[in-house]
């Protein structure tokens, strides 16, 4: 893929105001079709995915956060069914929002997982967002489950954007 060869696809259950070179699905994401006609929509193995997507309030603040982290769980079960090795998955949750089970998938699927707090994100808001890098290609999760001398030097504590402005409030997934 080259750099005039990009290929995003969209969705929401909300309509989306067109973006050149961005295919826009107007559909909800737990519709059971929608991984299917998103990759169709791609077409083609994605490097990224992104999820911004939050539930709709509904004033209860518990409810809100549970079903805005369902979402992002879905999502990122939907990363590593679809991406491609090296590929990576940003998503919208809470502070202390993020199970243990879905950083502990993560983790088994990616090299690096990290919260981050945006310089973008309101500082009064609990809204954080998850970052897994490095997709290790399906089969990772059970390979490691197989192999329990797995000797993966990646350390993931390595990796920081301290020299960019909006990483003032990354810490690492293991702190939480
Ligand atoms: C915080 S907004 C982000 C919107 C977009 N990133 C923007 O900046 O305009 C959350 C979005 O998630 C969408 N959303 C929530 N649940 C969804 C679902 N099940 N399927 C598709 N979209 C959903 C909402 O319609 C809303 O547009």
């Amino acid at each position: 893929m080259t750099d005039e060869d990009i290929r995003v696809a969209a969705i929401d259950f909300l309509e989306m105001a067109p973006l050149p070179g961005v295919k826009i699905l107007q559909l909800d994401f737990l519709d059971p079709e929608a991984p299917r006609l998103l990759m169709e929509a791609i077409g083609g193995t994605p490097d990224l995915v992104i999820s911004d997507m939050a539930a709709p309030t509904t004033g209860h603040q518990k409810t809100d956060h549970l079903r805005t982290m369902h979402l992002c769980e879905v999502a990122a079960h939907f990363a590593v069914e679809v991406l491609g090795p090296g590929g990576h998955f940003l998503a919208k949750t809470f502070q202390g929002g993020t199970e243990k089970d879905l950083l502990n998938m993560l983790k088994q699927n990616f090299k690096q997982v990290i919260h981050i707090k945006p310089g973008s994100s309101r500082q009064e808001s609990v809204e954080m967002f998850l970052l897994a890098k490095h997709f290790k290609g399906r089969g990772a999760a059970s390979a490691l489950a197989d192999d329990s001398e797995n000797d993966d030097d990646y350390d993931d504590r390595d990796e920081r954007y301290d020299d960019h402005p909006d990483h003032d409030h990354e810490r690492d997934a293991d702190q939480d």
